[in-house]
């Protein structure tokens, strides 16, 4: 069988790790899949797009900066990506739709509960941040049944934002918004969703919101530890988690979407941990 066309999408793209992931994932399923890196220019997203499928493309997946281009140029979404105001998998349906999804979230939702064994239900969760990054997760946050969630952003009003917009799914779960001095009080679980680290920088928390149970997650991935995880190992957490293993899992469930088939994503993480 020939292979089939898949990619991702973004500028730049070069760094993207996902035409390995995916290619390790095809090797282990047996799935035709040939993936690659495009990269668009930056005014020439939906081109692009068009292109891709018009040459026989079967999927894509979307990186920064053209989720929230993707999410809008599709013509039908997946429940998931419609409240993310994102997209970072495309694909065409039965008849011929351009259809928007969004496994970010369920990345880090898998991430933390199945691969780190991470009790969400009931916990006090912190995300830090409110950008595009920070909407794509809130939905299946939201489904795991926490507690609570705070929403503590540099730019308090865009947290306040996401609150009310994300109210709805809360169910019981107190939903707040606040800058970042203000929480004051100790989370079972941080995640931070900032570009923050990004430029070496921390947002500034104070540290009484770890305890020696609190359990911290850097949506950021890097070879060395990163900023922010360095800073909460400091304060005395114990357990902290970088993003490999959510944009592994974000493939895994993209892979899933296109091809029906969900690769095993446990020796991906370790195969990349050792490039
Ligand atoms: P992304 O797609 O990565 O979420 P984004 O939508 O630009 O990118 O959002 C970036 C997020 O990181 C925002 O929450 C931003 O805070 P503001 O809303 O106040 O801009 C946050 N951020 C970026 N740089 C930061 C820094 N140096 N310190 C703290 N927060 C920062």
């Amino acid at each position: 069988m020939s292979n089939e066309l898949y990619a991702v999408m973004g500028n730049p793209v070069a760094h993207s790790k996902s035409p390995r992931i995916h290619s390790l994932f095809a090797g282990q399923t047996g799935e035709p899949v040939e993936y690659t890196a495009i990269q668009a220019p930056l005014d020439g997203f939906a081109e692009a797009v068009r292109q891709f499928f018009e040459s026989g493309g079967k999927g894509l997946n979307v990186t920064v900066p053209f989720k929230e281009q993707a999410w809008e140029l599709a013509e039908c979404r997946a429940a998931r990506a419609e409240k993310a105001g994102a997209a970072n998998t495309l694909y065409r349906n039965g008849t011929g739709q351009l259809v928007a999804d969004n496994t970010d979230g369920y990345g880090l939702v898998r991430d933390l509960v199945a691969n780190h064994g991470v009790q969400l239900k009931g916990a006090r969760i912190l995300v830090l941040g409110a950008g595009g990054a920070v909407r794509g997760v809130l939905g299946p946050l939201l489904e795991q049944h926490p507690a609570s969630l705070t929403l503590a952003n540099r730019t308090v009003a865009k947290a306040e934002t996401l609150a009310k917009l994300f109210a709805d799914e809360a169910g019981a779960a107190t939903m707040s918004a606040c800058g970042f001095k203000e929480p004051g009080q100790l989370f079972d679980v941080i995640i931070n969703g900032t570009s923050a680290s990004l430029q070496g920088d921390l947002p500034p928390l104070d540290s009484n919101v770890i305890g020696a149970d609190t359990v911290v997650y850097d949506m950021m991935y890097s070879l060395q530890t990163t900023t922010f995880n360095q800073w909460a190992q400091d304060k005395g957490a114990s357990r902290v988690f970088d993003g490999l293993g959510m944009l592994v899992e974000q493939a895994a469930e993209s892979f899933r979407v296109w091809r029906g088939v969900l690769p095993e994503t446990a020796p991906v993480i370790k195969a990349l941990r050792n490039d």
